[in-house]
């Protein structure tokens, strides 16, 4: 990286750490935002399954510690949403399951996935899962059901994986191999999941990780770099140490290098072959709904965020109501900065194409922003399009990972005060909130 180079991807991250303090002003709602379809929009239905066996000390995605009565009262709910949604006018042609661990209750979770096909036109359902809940008997079960099944490994070393508390709960490496290698080929596509940049993690056993997941032979490898955020820098400082180099770009390189002969999805997804389901489901769709505790909608540029509290949502959706209880509004530049990033994530954009259904003019609203990018060789055009160099892709990285670090923004709000209850529609922000402070991430209640 040059020194260029290095001032953008500086000023870039900061850039997004701004937006996010500014777009992730959450407001709790005094009742439940109606959710309405408009005729002329695509949108995905995302659904959360929080339930896991085990928590490991780098995740902070919305989960509770397993328990079988809890979570089958929990996905009657979740169809009792899903139906309240289709009495609401929605329609989808795409599902995205996420946890927690998908699969943890697969009778319940096949029933649910059945009612969605029934009164959706729905095309293709991708889920996730731990190693746990990949055995062929179980997998066979959602043949013709779901398309595209991740499933969590994180590293195929077995230091590591004692470090993250995977290894008792999941296996070693050579017991992951093994459970893996009887999963590929149920489900049409299986994606192996592993996380980079680990500290402490050496080159060698990157190239391990690489060549023991490529050998596998899945339809798709995901390779996040470690996201670091206020509610998960302890417990990976805890568990991992911290790392003395930062050897995210290095690392990167090698993994795109690692990975010529595949299909590039996005910045972190590879395939066997070029396949526009991965595991980006906001690249693809701009406007998606979320059902369950703990999901996010983006719809018509707010953002709405469903009861993280089990009874709370279990209550709303007892009283017929849709299960959102705050939301983050964002105005028409942020929104369009958000669609850019990610469809950029992907690699390309279609200028007309995005003009045409963010009603905008890109060139024009992100003039200062394009320039930049052009200016430090992120991306080029040619013709009506826009294409990432290499370069690019490692900035869009960075940038995504800062997206989703500021989204535990809003997690950590939720997390700790799960039963946030306030008479008033309130600001629970504070302005000057920074992602990767916890310091800063207390909040106000006016
Ligand atoms: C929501 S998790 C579900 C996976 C499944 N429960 C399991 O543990 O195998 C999906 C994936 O996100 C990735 N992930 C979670 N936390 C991460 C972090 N802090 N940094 C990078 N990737 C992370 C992991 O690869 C994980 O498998
Ligand atoms: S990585 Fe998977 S098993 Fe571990 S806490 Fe996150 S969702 Fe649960």
């Amino acid at each position: 990286m040059n020194l260029f180079q290095n001032l953008a991807l500086k000023y870039s991250h900061t850039m997004m750490e701004k937006s996010l303090q500014k777009g992730f002003n959450v407001e709790l709602l005094k009742k439940p935002r109606e959710k309405t379809p408009k005729n002329d929009k695509s949108y995905m239905l995302y659904a959360h399954i929080p339930f896991c066996h085990t928590f490991c000390p780098y995740c902070s995605f919305h989960k509770y510690y397993y328990d079988e009565n809890l979570a089958k009262a929990y996905f009657e709910n979740l169809r009792k949403e899903i139906l309240l949604i289709k009495e609401q006018g929605f329609n989808f042609t795409s599902m995205y399951v996420g946890g927690g661990t998908t699969l943890i209750h697969e009778e319940e979770l096949l029933k649910t996935l059945e009612l969605c096909k029934k009164l959706f036109d729905i095309k293709e359902i991708s889920c996730e899962t731990d190693p746990n809940h990949i055995n062929p008997e179980k997998l066979s079960m959602f043949k013709g059901v779901i398309d595209r099944l991740s499933c969590g490994v994180q590293s195929f070393n077995d230091d590591i994986l004692k470090k993250v508390a995977r290894y008792n709960k999941f296996g070693s490496s050579q017991i992951l191999q093994e459970k893996i290698s009887k999963a590929v080929n149920i489900l049409p596509i299986f994606s192996i999941d592993l996380i980079f940049n680990l500290p402490g993690q050496t080159i060698e056993q990157l190239l391990n990780d690489l060549t023991i997941a490529k050998n596998l032979a899945p339809q798709q490898i995901t390779t996040y770099p470690l996201m670091k955020s206020g509610l998960t820098k302890d417990n990976i400082a805890k568990s991992l140490g911290v790392s003395i180099k930062d050897n995210e770009f290095e690392f990167y390189q090698i993994i795109r290098g690692f990975f010529k002969d595949y299909q590039q999805n996005n910045g972190w997804s590879f395939s066997l072959e070029k396949n526009t389901f991965n595991d980006e489901y906001v690249s693809s769709h701009h406007e998606y709904l979320g059902v369950g505790s703990g999901a996010f909608s983006f719809l018509d540029g707010e953002l709405l965020i469903n009861a993280f509290d089990l009874n709370d949502y279990a209550r709303l959706i007892k009283e017929k109501q849709n299960a959102n209880i705050a939301k983050a509004s964002f105005d028409k530049k942020e929104i369009i900065k958000y669609v850019f990033l990610t469809e950029i994530f992907a690699g390309k954009i279609d200028i007309d194409r995005f003009n045409k259904t963010i009603k905008c003019d890109l060139e024009k609203d992100l003039f200062i922003e394009l320039l930049g990018l052009k200016a430090s060789g992120a991306i080029k055009k040619e013709g009506k399009f826009l294409f990432t160099s290499e370069f690019g892709q490692y900035l869009f990285v960075v940038l995504m990972k800062d997206f989703y670090t500021g989204m535990d923004l809003v997690r950590a709000v939720f997390r700790d005060n799960k039963r946030i209850k306030n008479k008033d529609f309130i600001d629970i922000m504070k302005e000057d909130v920074n992602p990767l402070d916890p310091a800063s991430m207390e909040f106000k209640v006016n």
